[in-house]
């Protein structure tokens, strides 16, 4: 995992009891559907707001109401969101309570019954997407599969891989290196980075089923 840190490419919030609390929770079987929602939510503005701070900014200064000069930073781009359905849309709230009016498109991708490998069913991105910086939304990254999927429809679309940030809350060691192997250009942003998967490509200790924890469809 140093090696990858190295590269810069991966990002995690820092080992704060505050994290490992919220993650904690979440980890825990026994929490309810109801904290599992406001935990998630949560943490997931603290990896969005985190994800923020890789896009470009540019020096500003302010004068404060003391009537002093601070140099500060804005900043410079436009920026998009993309959830990965179904679990992604539960990152959309947080990325809209962190950017307003932001615009978010959707990527649906699932398993081929032929093949098994991931396949795309539907897509709708913002039209100006190549003229964006985008983060692209999945609370879990597993085995990197839908996420390089997801990947490769952006870089299709126009977007450059440089200014793709994926954001996400627990991943696989297997996901990472997936994923920056394939991608060396792209960002990911994650609150923690578990041990592995187990053979039916969970992850371990993990977190269960995201989506159903959170949508309530266990
Ligand atoms: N998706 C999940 O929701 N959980 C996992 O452990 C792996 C993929």
């Amino acid at each position: 995992m140093d090696a990858l840190n190295d590269k810069k490419q991966l990002r995690t919030l820092g080992t704060t009891n505050q994290i490992r609390g919220l993650l904690t929770i979440l980890r825990n079987k026994e929490t309810s559907r109801a904290d599992f929602i406001f935990y998630s939510d949560r943490l997931l503005r603290l990896v969005i707001e985190e994800a923020l701070g890789y896009l470009p900014f540019a020096s500003q200064d302010v004068t404060t109401p003391t009537g002093s000069v601070y140099n500060g930073v804005e900043f410079t781009g436009k920026v998009c969101g993309v959830s990965i359905v179904r679990a992604g849309e539960s990152m959309e709230n947080a990325l809209r309570a962190s950017c307003r009016d932001i615009r978010i498109g959707k990527i649906l991708i699932q398993r081929d019954e032929d093949t098994g490998l991931p396949k795309l069913f539907y897509s709708k991105l913002p039209k100006d997407i190549s003229e964006r910086h985008v983060l692209l939304l999945d609370p879990m990254l597993a085995t990197g599969g839908s996420a390089c999927q997801a990947v490769e429809v952006l870089v299709e679309a126009g977007v450059k891989p440089d200014r793709i940030i994926f954001v996400n809350l627990i991943a696989a060691p297997e996901g990472i290196q997936v994923m920056t192997e394939r991608f060396p250009e792209i960002k990911i942003v994650t609150a923690e980075v578990d041990e592995k998967l187990n053979e039916k490509k969970y992850i371990i200790p993990g977190i269960g089923d995201f989506g159903d924890r959170y949508f309530g469809t266990l």
